[in-house]
């Protein structure tokens, strides 16, 4: 129910020449006495986000210079009175020094939609005005945006323009989680100006970098211990900074600004509200919630059956087995290796006769180079036009990824491809019997910097701002920014790849299976819970990693998507028996519980390790099992009513500030607590779970 509607228009004001006086001098260390009266360190808002900023072009968009040694602030910021921005009144004027190096076109009217749904739910859109109309609240709104409650955007202007929009809030508290995909070195962000970018990619967890999915949604604990979350609905580059004002600037390189804010009061609230509106998380199958088993580079059905052998003879609980792209044939999606594999059809069906579940993965690209007629995917993706485009919109892009030759990459958000790809889910379904699929490299991921023969020089592959992301090139490790999906340029939708590939995914296994769908997604964008899983990707076999999956379980679950997990014992190098061995007992109680590594390293089932290990994960993995009933119960509450299923002792005890940054414990639901062994040569846990362990020093 609407409870109030506003729609009104806004104007770019225009701007001033400030004076040189205390700005003429560049500072190199320290902070500049004669500046830093002007802006308190902490009230800064980056003014030159890109790299590269100098006094002179600081100075030359209209922004204060002044040096400081406060870590990681901005030299160049917005000045505090600065005449930047939007206003009711004024005439669309724009200076010769403006914003131009920032912001090279000015949108100079704005539409503004101010939209209170329900209790404590609040939507406010800023876009380029398709819509009349005035209301005196809209001085309040764009001057101190005290909107939805919980806005405060008095620190810095708003900036509209084709390629570069920003806007800054203040937030009532430091205690600030959300943001992905990243990988966070606490799950209690730090507001000491850290920038997040935010662009799918095919990249292993590193600080700093922006992961496989896009999740710009923070939930925020008051200094009252009242909680909300805000939601940026845009598929663009982005990017966010944290300062400790406390504030959040919001950068973006295209869409609109579609927020949307959760009044909570509670943190459980803010989640239950959050995915209302963009979907609750999909049920999952009972038999998903067992332990699962998986590598890549089993290599032949020999090996993977002696593997599954060994877990069997060991007793140690475990319902489902993955087929990385090894069981493929030259890495071709819908096919399998009948050399290495021979008989893979027939063992699924045994395995399945004997109680236990098989997923299989698929790629997204598809070869162009097999013999014509003899690669069915591609010859009917071709005659059917699926694939996405060039910029020309209809050559389609070609690129190279897992197969050998070159390949082409299915476009989702066609429904054309829809029906392609769940008619060949449909026809693999009768030759593996499969219960559900596990969806990789869709960020889409291909090797080189854009599609063959490389991203011509425009605005579009090379905007004037690259948000801060690895490489700073849109084009890396996936296709040129102005190559044509169906529903937009990939410029604009690139980061809801993986996102539209899972529906149908979804649907498709629903229809093959007559079943629930399994489907586990490595890309995801807001609202993938609705039909997926996710696993946190390629991280390492290193303690810090297996730390650094609490908080990516925790932060996953903020977003909408409960099942999910992080590869048991690591993806990347080769383990150890004592990191195993603790990962396993952490594993157990991922909500997505599944123990994976990569090609060439070493065996780490817990089986390979002998009968201790086992025996030790056996015990661990029952006391998984005996509290599915619970478990199922909290996927249940989360599909219903939108709850986490892992949560942090925060969402519980969220008056209690000690508990705001625990990330090295966890509960399932709100009664059942995990405080794993984190540490290497370690067998207690010291008060690890009052605090962040590197703090408590708790070996
Ligand atoms: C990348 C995925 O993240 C990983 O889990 C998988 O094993 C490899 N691709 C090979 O398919």
């Amino acid at each position: 129910t609407y409870i109030l509607y506003t729609c009104m228009l806004i104007s770019h004001i225009s701007f001033y020449f400030f004076p040189g006086s205390v700005l003429g001098q560049s500072f190199c260390s320290g902070e500049d006495p004669r500046c830093s009266g002007d802006i308190p360190v902490k009230r800064r808002i980056d003014c030159h986000p890109q790299p590269g900023a100098s006094q002179e072009n600081c100075e030359a968009r209209g922004c204060t210079w002044c040096s400081t040694d406060v870590l990681n602030a901005p030299w160049c910021f917005f000045p505090e009175d600065s005449p930047y921005g939007y206003s009711l009144s004024g005439n669309v004027e724009k200076t010769a020094k403006g914003h131009a190096g920032l912001a090279p076109t000015w949108v100079p009217v704005l539409g503004l939609a101010v939209v209170f749904w329900r209790l404590c739910r609040c939507y406010f859109t800023i876009l380029c005005p398709t819509c009349e109309g005035e209301d005196k609240d809209i001085t309040k709104i764009i001057i101190s945006l005290s909107i939805c409650h919980r806005w405060d955007a008095s620190l810095a202007d708003l900036i509209f323009s084709n390629q570069y929009l920003q806007i800054t809030t203040t937030v009532p508290s430091t205690s600030v989680y959300g943001f992905g995909e990243h990988e966070h070195p606490s799950f209690k962000h730090s507001m000491d100006f850290a920038t997040y970018g935010m662009f799918s990619r095919d990249q292993s967890p590193a600080p700093f970098a922006n992961l496989y999915g896009v999740h710009p949604f923070y939930l925020c604990v008051e200094t009252d211990s009242n909680a909300h979350g805000v939601l940026l609905l845009n598929s663009n580059a982005q990017d966010v900074s944290l300062s400790p004002n406390p504030s959040l600037t919001f950068r973006t390189i295209g869409g609109i600004l579609d927020f949307y804010v959760f009044l909570g009061p509670t943190p459980e609230n803010v989640v239950q509200q959050y995915t209302e509106a963009i979907g609750r998380p999909h049920m999952p199958a009972y038999w998903s919630l067992g332990f699962q088993l998986s590598r890549w580079g089993y290599g032949s059905i020999d090996v993977l059956k002696e593997t599954v052998d060994r877990m069997h003879y060991y007793d140690i609980p475990y319902d489902v087995q993955h087929s990385d792209i090894d069981y493929m044939e030259r890495r071709l999606d819908f096919t399998y290796d009948k050399e290495n594999y021979a008989g893979l059809p027939e063992y699924i069906q045994q395995l399945k006769e004997e109680g236990m579940h098989y997923v299989l993965i698929l790629d997204p690209f598809i070869s162009k180079d097999e013999e014509p007629g003899t690669y069915k995917p591609y010859d009917l993706g071709e005659e059917m036009g699926v694939w996405v485009n060039n910029s020309d919109g209809v050559t389609p892009a070609v690129g190279k990824a897992f197969p050998d030759g070159h390949s082409v990459f299915p476009d989702y958000t066609n429904p054309r491809t829809v029906e392609w790809w769940t008619q060949l889910c449909l026809e693999l379904k009768d030759v593996l019997d499969y219960d559900g699929f596990w969806i990789d490299m869709n960020e889409p991921s291909n090797f080189e910097r854009g599609q063959y023969p490389g991203c011509a020089d425009n605005d579009i592959n090379n905007p004037p701002y690259v948000p801060s992301i690895s490489d700073h090139a849109l084009a890396q490790k996936t296709l040129c920014p102005d190559s044509k999906t169906y529903l937009g340029e990939h410029y604009n939708t690139h980061s809801l790849f993986g996102w539209s590939q899972t529906a149908p995914t979804f649907h498709a296994t629903q229809k093959a299976t007559g079943k629930r769908a399994f489907v586990l997604s490595r890309s995801t964008f807001v609202g993938s819970g609705k039909h997926g899983g996710h696993w946190l990707g390629d991280n390492f076999s290193q303690w810090k990693d297996m730390h650094q999956s609490i908080i990516g379980i925790l932060e996953f679950n903020l977003f909408g998507i409960p099942y999910i997990g992080a590869d048991i014992c690591g993806f990347n190098y080769n383990t150890t028996y004592e990191l195993c061995l603790r990962w396993m007992q952490l594993g157990s109680f991922y909500p997505f519980s599944r123990n994976h590594n990569s090609e060439e390293n070493s065996e780490q089932d817990p089986a390979v390790f002998g009968a201790e290990f086992a025996e030790i994960s056996r015990e661990t993995l029952q006391i998984r099992y005996s509290l599915l009933p619970y478990l199922y119960t909290l996927f249940f509450e989360s599909h219903v009513h939108g709850n986490t299923v892992a949560r942090s002792l925060m969402h519980e005890f969220t008056s209690d500030q000690q508990t705001h940054e625990i990330d090295t414990a966890f509960l399932w639901g709100p009664a059942f607590m995990i405080a794993p062994v984190l540490q290497e040569a370690s067998t207690v846990i010291k008060k690890c779970y009052h605090t962040r362990i590197k703090e408590m020093n708790c070996a």
